[in-house]
């Protein structure tokens, strides 16, 4: 068979049975409901007012109910035909005889978000109407029951913001300044506006659900302790179908099984890193170390305190039972024996968590570590389930970046483990036994990299700072005119102009092509030896887009039969050009899929998209982001997993293992510390190499060393300094050398790095376009050597081979 046909030709021959599309198709927008029903968490049930009983009356009221947000916006986003919002579902289970819809309040708020969208404002970015008093007395005559919607829109290129407005410096500043004057007191709080139509329909309805339309954090202290309020279901940004997954838990179709990946704190203060998440522009210190998320509220008494949902934390519409039968540590793993057992009435699904406490040393530990977690399968009313659960003993080491043990090196310092079994931070049971270890043990020795210059201080395990040494950092001088980096920002890579040539002229030329090697024919290093240094340097960027795509391609040396491939945005679905009228399926936001604790689920959403990814004649899809939820601001939080790195690192490694299954290379992204979108590009996350290590590169190391991802996508920011995609330490010293990655480094779209730097450092490839004319530059100033760019060359070459079938 051809090779790479997909890529040199441009029908987009269907994939599916018997000619069938994938793309967008029945089957996939099933699975994209599914896995919004499985990332649901229900946060509230107080007098088990969910599900509705059949026949139930409802009346609906927010703007959320019809302004439905599917997903974040910016390369996140994705085209699609159509998307069911929570009244269209709730349509649906009224056509099915499951509620009944008082329908003039609808009517009120489509009539009102309609107005706002033809007066511009975007969906999810319209305002709060008020809810009219004759409206609300008609409704409570025809219902006592009313469901309150609340809608969050979030993207790239700018934060949230708390109360105070004091966001969005940097960014996007016409998004930014959208979203302040539509938020106007809030986005992580309710604005006043939605205070009051709460207010109204609790005053007028005895029986009240809330169902939250968001992407990240949000505040829930406004209905934790409010008797009105007796439930709520964080439904997420639910992709194409998630209307009809909200309406599928309310009406009982489908039993809650999501659990939160992030803890929800009492206010946005209550968050370590909020204090300085808008300190400054230029860089953010991530002061508060290894202790994020639960790491920090559950190891504190007075930030235990302020947990109002914890992680782990959702309810079912059944009962379950966690019975720990044994734990046991042979060969260096941990073994956990639980049963799970379905008290209630109805089937459904549970997570065992098991986390453990490691003894607090010179290092000091978080109380409480995420060790493993497994789903049940679906098990019916009083059926149990037995669950293995394992995890290396070496998993639970911490690294030693000040030499109070031995320097560099992961330790695990001598004393008591503990292991906890249960299914929240919170709801845990200790395990008789713990597991002691006498004297330190040192797990591996390493060498300090990506070492911060000037973070000042850091917390430390019994709640005090430590101050931290400050080093110099020496500008090593350019070597080369300095660019126009404003000039970069979307340039459009240049074509060569071989794209026109034919097979034939090709072939004639006696060069040897791509497809020798791929058939064994030759070797890379003898296809190699023919390529100029204008052809490495050419292969060291981005390429011209063909057919539906919108962020290029890699290859394109036509002449030597390498093909464009080309890449296309993720996460959330498929992105391309939305003037193709092709329309994907668009999945559940990352976030809600970490919620789903599944990652056999996650791994079939991976090869779905990934064959939606294929059908269109792409061959990298820019999946999974793994950033961690370090802040509730973080603008781009829905496209991350969640504030822990193991479920980070499982869901990822899980999403690539589906992505690849389809031939298809994933991205994973963005390597690292991309925790901020306000002046992404030139700020500098400042950050121990302990909490680097155990947090916001564990993620990915998970990933890499479980799942084999063929690309991943170095970040913009500076980390400790250094532009990730300059650091050598990061993607070549720690990436390479410790993990063993074998794919390509790309950077993220026209970074501000210097090419010949990010080369060097092992960032293979320059993206949107490539600085070519400078490489040479660089080459002839002996800055950077041709066998350096051949580096970088091979490791593309060798990935566009792995998609060679
Ligand atoms: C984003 C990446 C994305 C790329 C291509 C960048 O702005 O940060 O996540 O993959 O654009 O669209």
């Amino acid at each position: 068979m051809e090779k790479w046909s997909r890529f040199n030709y441009q029908p987009c021959l269907p994939l599916g049975k018997e000619g069938a599309r994938v793309t967008g198709c029945r089957e996939h927008i099933e699975l994209s409901r599914k896995a919004a029903g499985e990332g649901m968490v229900l946060l509230k049930n107080e007098g088990s007012l969910l599900p509705f009983c059949k026949g139930q009356k409802l009346a609906v009221f927010g703007k959320a109910a019809v302004d439905y947000v599917k997903g974040g916006g910016g390369s996140g986003d994705v085209t699609v035909a159509y998307t069911r919002n929570l009244m269209e579902g709730l349509r649906i289970k009224e056509q099915e005889g499951k509620v009944e819809v008082f329908w003039p309040a609808a009517g009120y708020y489509e009539k009102e978000i309609q107005a706002q969208y033809a007066k511009g404002y975007c969906p999810g970015m319209t305002l709060e109407p008020e809810v009219p008093e004759e409206l609300l007395g008609q409704a409570r005559a025809f219902t006592d029951t009313a469901v309150v919607t609340i809608c969050r829109y979030s993207g790239e290129g700018w934060d949230r913001k708390s109360i105070a407005d004091k966001a969005f410096a940097g960014g996007d500043q016409s998004l930014a300044r959208l979203s302040a004057s539509i938020f106007e007191n809030g986005d992580f709080c309710l604005t006043e506006a939605e205070k009051q139509m709460v207010e109204k329909v609790k005053k007028t309805f005895p029986y009240v659900a809330v169902v939250l339309n968001v992407g990240g954090m949000i505040d829930t202290s406004w209905f934790k302790e409010d008797k009105s309020l007796s439930a709520v279901l964080m439904a997420w940004q639910g992709g194409i179908e998630g209307g009809l997954a909200a309406a599928d838990i309310l009406c009982g179709d489908v039993n809650p099984s999501g659990k939160l990946t992030d803890t929800f704190a009492q206010t946005l203060e209550d968050y370590p890193s909020s204090e300085g998440f808008h300190e400054s522009l230029d860089y953010v210190n991530y002061e508060e170390d290894v202790y994020v998320g639960y790491r920090y509220f559950e190891s504190f008494s007075q930030a235990k305190a302020k947990v109002i949902y914890p992680f782990g934390y959702g309810l079912s519409y059944t009962e379950f039972e966690i019975c720990t039968k044994n734990i046991s540590v042979e060969n260096d793993q941990v073994r956990v024996k639980a049963e799970v057992t379905n008290l209630g009435l109805r089937p459904g699904k549970e997570v065992v968590q098991v986390y453990y406490s490691a003894p607090q040393g010179k290092l000091g530990k978080p109380a409480l570590e995420l060790g493993a977690f497994q789903k049940t399968r679906l098990l019916a009313a009083g059926e149990t389930q037995t669950m293995i659960l394992t995890f290396s003993v070496s998993d639970m080491a911490s690294f030693d970046d000040l030499g109070k043990v031995s320097k560099s090196a992961y330790v695990l310092e001598g004393g008591s483990y503990s292991f906890y079994v249960g299914n929240s931070a919170e709801n845990l049971e200790k395990w008789r036994e713990d597991w002691v270890l006498n004297g330190d043990r040192i797990v591996s020795q390493l060498t300090s990299k990506s070492a911060p210059y000037k973070l000042p201080k850091r917390l430390t395990g019994d709640g005090s700072y430590e101050m931290l040494p400050e080093r110099e950092q020496i500008q090593e001088p350019l070597g080369l005119p300095k660019q126009d980096m404003d000039r970069l920002e979307g340039m459009e890579p240049a074509d060569r102009g071989y794209g026109q040539m034919l097979r034939e002229e090709i072939e004639k030329s006696g060069k040897h092509m791509l497809s020798e090697v791929a058939e064994g024919k030759i070797t890379l290093d003898t296809f190699m030896e023919q390529l100029s240094d204008e052809d490495l340097a050419h292969l060291l960027g981005g390429q011209p887009n063909t057919g539906v795509a919108n962020t290029y391609g890699m290859g394109n040396l036509r002449e030597y039969g390498i093909p464009n491939v080309m890449t296309a945005d993720g996460p959330a679905g498929l992105r391309i050009r939305p003037q193709c009228r092709v329309y994907t399926t668009a999945w559940p936001c990352a976030t809600m899929l970490a919620c789903t604790w599944n990652t056999e689920l996650v791994e079939q959403v991976g090869a779905a998209g990934a064959s939606e990814v294929k059908e269109n004649n792409i061959g990298i899809w820019l999946t999974p982001a793994m950033n961690i939820h370090r802040s509730p601001l973080c603008g781009r939080n829905f496209e991350y997993y969640s504030e822990d790195p193991l479920v980070a690192g499982k869901m990822g490694a899980a999403m690539v293992r589906g992505i690849q299954s389809q031939h298809v290379a994933a991205s994973v992204k963005h390597f690292a510390c991309n925790n901020k979108e306000s002046n992404r590009k030139d700020s500098d996350s400042r950050v121990s190499e302990r909490a680097l290590r155990e947090i916001y590169l564990k993620g990915f190391e998970i990933v890499v060393k479980e799942s084999d991802p063929w690309t991943i996508m170095s970040s913009y920011n500076l980390v400790n300094g250094h532009r990730a995609s300059e650091s050598w330490d990061l993607l070549t010293g720690i990436l390479r050398e410790e993990w063993g990655f074998k794919g390509i480094v790309t950077t993220d779209w026209w970074t501000r790095g210097e090419h010949y730097k990010e080369a060097k450092a092992g960032n293979d490839i320059k993206m949107g376009c490539g600085y070519p004319d400078r490489l040479l530059m660089a080459m002839e100033r002996e800055l950077i050597t041709r066998e350096e760019i051949a580096i970088c060359a091979r490791r593309i070459l060798e990935m566009i081979l792995k998609l060679a079938h």
